[in-house]
């Protein structure tokens, strides 16, 4: 399916008290940390394995590990706030960067950090962003890492609206989402409701 919304219940208990006005930046960014642990462990779950002769202390054998080239791509500034779990749990990954920033009023994402490294067609693309509000972030980034030669295109996130969601499928129908929960809608201002607020400014003042 191209959208999976996770449902562990430890991912769920986390996107809570992500929510809570009264958790303080310290608490937040380890809440977020927890919760992309989790969304990491879902997101890999059909990686690619191969078998591979392991010598271990009684005999000899063989084991899979993971064959898949992978890319992790955070958006800044919130994204980064995911790249410490997904390193930990694939720390042979390359790691992008893309920094976006949404105009206040329009709400159009312009990208002023550009600092992907090449990306062939069979790498694994690991998009993190904890916020997909009106998609229009994700689907620019997703445009731009095409254009640099991803073509399996995965977008992580805690918390999704529907309205984003519907953008990144129209605009890019073979990306795959992962979504901790998909709340009720966006408001005019582009803010996700119920929402957590801005996962930016929570993590880093
Ligand atoms: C937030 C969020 C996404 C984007 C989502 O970033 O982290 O990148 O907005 O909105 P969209 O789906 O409507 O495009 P923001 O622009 O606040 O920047 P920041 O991460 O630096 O705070």
């Amino acid at each position: 399916p191209r959208l999976h919304q996770v449902q562990h219940p430890i991912l769920l208990d986390r996107i809570t008290r992500l929510r809570d006005r009264t958790t303080d930046q310290r608490l937040f960014v380890h809440l977020l940390e927890e919760a992309a642990f989790v969304l990491a462990v879902e997101a890999t779950r059909d990686l690619a394995l191969q078998p591979v002769p392991v010598v271990t202390p009684l005999e000899e054998a063989q084991g899979p590990i993971l064959a898949d080239s992978i890319a992790l791509v955070p958006i800044l500034r919130a994204g980064l706030g995911m790249l410490r779990p997904f390193r930990a749990l694939l720390p042979q990954a390359a790691v992008s960067f893309v920094g976006a920033l949404r105009e206040e009023e329009t709400l159009e994402p312009s990208i002023y950090l550009d600092r992907i490294t090449p990306i062939t067609r069979d790498t694994c693309v690991f998009l993190l962003d904890p916020m997909l509000a009106t998609g229009g972030t994700a689907a620019a980034v997703l445009t731009l890492l095409r254009k640099r030669g991803a073509s399996r295109l995965r977008l992580v996130c805690c918390l999704a609206s529907p309205e984003g969601i519907r953008q990144v499928h129209e605009t890019h129908p073979d990306a795959v989402i992962y979504a901790g929960a998909i709340d009720r809608q966006i408001d005019r201002h582009g803010f996700i409701l119920p929402g957590l607020g801005d996962a930016g400014d929570r993590q880093f003042g």
